[in-house]
């Protein structure tokens, strides 16, 4: 089978040949094509991705491209996994809205919606011209953030589309090895959107240990979402790692206003990542990798892959996928993150039980502003922004989201189709 990954250029890249590498029997992988508009990129990172085959002994050839149509002409699935501007606008997104004492994230708050805003364009114009060429069955696996908001708009302009996120694997990976359990044995009780999300199980060999990880592990658990243990005892659940932008939202604040924005860190280990990927001694994936955020990544969507292409039997994967009716109080259309079964037919929610109040009210405000969100998106205008800004709960508030739309805009005018 072929596999087109566009963003093929990222320095990401490497962690999902890896994950293919050493799944030869489980994805019948033969051929995988790199598309990326930055040739330099695509040259270093095509090669290496071939060494690492090689070195696995996978018979499977890499291709690079610059030409979407070519790359994708013929395949089973193609993986977005870009990022429109990239780390310049990241560090955009990270450093505005903290002038006006919000925080500074690439997928929340005010940075999240300039980085949905520049994306669902672009990611929208790809699909249209993938699917042209591979005919409207190919399935689209969405890594690009903001995944939930940018699989509600390929979702429903009709494409077959499903997001991905490492939060839930990275988290079912991090109790097997507290717990000494093999990732296979953990199952999660993952609710929410996507990164706004609660564990309200974690089930192993269909036991719950969650009141076991909050006493016993509470701490170890803390350090590792970096939220207080007693905030989790207290809730009964383990949020993910970006409540904190809520929970401690302005505690985080105060910390950014002391740091280099995570772009420029990003910057730095893809200078070093770089330079050892173009070594041509080099042919297992690098340890620098491991200090990007994606841990776990390949594994997700090998997985998912696998379960879209071939399956006759479902598998159970944690999915960005249409809410139709899973959770009662969100509209059809949502976009939601939960286990769900996937096979080739697509992915279908598994039934979740009643939400607690405490979670469900912030799963209905973001789910109002990434609607609004995505009107900005496709139609653009300030004061759509503006609108999107006031409806997020991070914000709020109309004079800081009438200074954030305007400065949103200046920062990204060149990015943004109507601005
Ligand atoms: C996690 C999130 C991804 C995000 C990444 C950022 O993996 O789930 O959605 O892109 O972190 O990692 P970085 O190393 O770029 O900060
Ligand atoms: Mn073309
Ligand atoms: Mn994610």
């Amino acid at each position: 089978m072929k596999l087109t990954v566009v963003g093929g250029g990222s320095t990401y890249t490497p962690e999902l040949i890896d994950g293919i590498a050493g799944r030869r029997t489980s994805l019948a992988v033969d051929e995988i094509v790199l598309v990326d508009p930055d040739e330099h990129r695509l040259s270093v990172i095509g090669e290496f991705s071939q060494r690492l085959l090689d070195h696995a002994g996978h018979p499977a050839r890499v291709r690079t491209t610059t030409d979407l149509e070519s790359g994708a002409e013929g395949a089973a699935a193609v993986l977005l996994q870009l990022r429109v501007g990239g780390q310049a606008a990241r560090r955009s997104d990270e450093t505005f809205p903290l002038e006006c004492g919000c925080v500074g994230q690439e997928t929340t708050g005010a940075g999240g919606l300039a980085k949905a805003l520049r994306t669902v364009p672009v990611v929208l114009d790809i699909a249209e011209r993938v699917r042209k060429v591979t005919g409207p069955d190919t399935w689209i696996v969405n890594f690009t953030n903001p995944v939930g908001i940018v699989t509600r708009a390929l979702v429903q302009s009709g494409f077959r589309a499903v997001g991905l996120c490492n939060v839930a694997i990275g988290f079912q990976r991090y109790v097997g090895k507290l717990l000494g359990a093999a990732p296979e044995q953990v199952r999660l009780g993952h609710v929410g959107l996507n990164h706004l999300t609660w564990e309200r199980q974690v089930l192993v060999d269909g036991v719950d240990v969650l009141p076991r990880l909050l006493s016993e592990f509470g701490e170890d658990v803390a350090a590792h979402i970096g939220l207080p243990a007693e905030l989790m005892r207290r809730l009964g659940v383990v949020p993910s790692y970006y409540l904190k932008y809520f929970y401690s939202h302005d505690e985080v604040v105060a910390t950014q206003r002391t740091e280099p924005p995570r772009a420029e860190v990003v910057s730095l280990v893809e200078k070093e990542l770089m330079g050892v990927y173009a070594d041509p001694a080099v042919v297992t994936k690098p340890e620098a990798l491991s200090q990007r955020g994606g841990a776990y990544y390949s594994e997700a969507a090998v997985q998912l892959v696998h379960a879209l292409t071939g399956g006759e039997q479902g598998e159970e994967h944690v999915v960005n996928v249409q809410n139709n009716g899973t959770l009662p109080f969100l509209p059809d259309d949502a976009v939601i993150e939960v286990p769900s079964i996937v096979d080739s037919n697509g992915a279908v929610p598994l039934p979740v039980a009643p939400v607690e109040p405490a979670f469900a009210g912030l799963i209905s405000h973001v789910t109002g502003y990434e609607y609004l969100a995505l009107e900005a998106a496709l139609h653009g205008g300030r004061d759509r922004v503006a609108n999107a800004l006031l409806a997020h709960p991070l914000i709020g508030q109309w004079s800081i989201a009438e200074k954030l739309a305007d400065q949103l805009v200046a920062e990204n005018a060149d990015l943004l189709p109507w601005a």
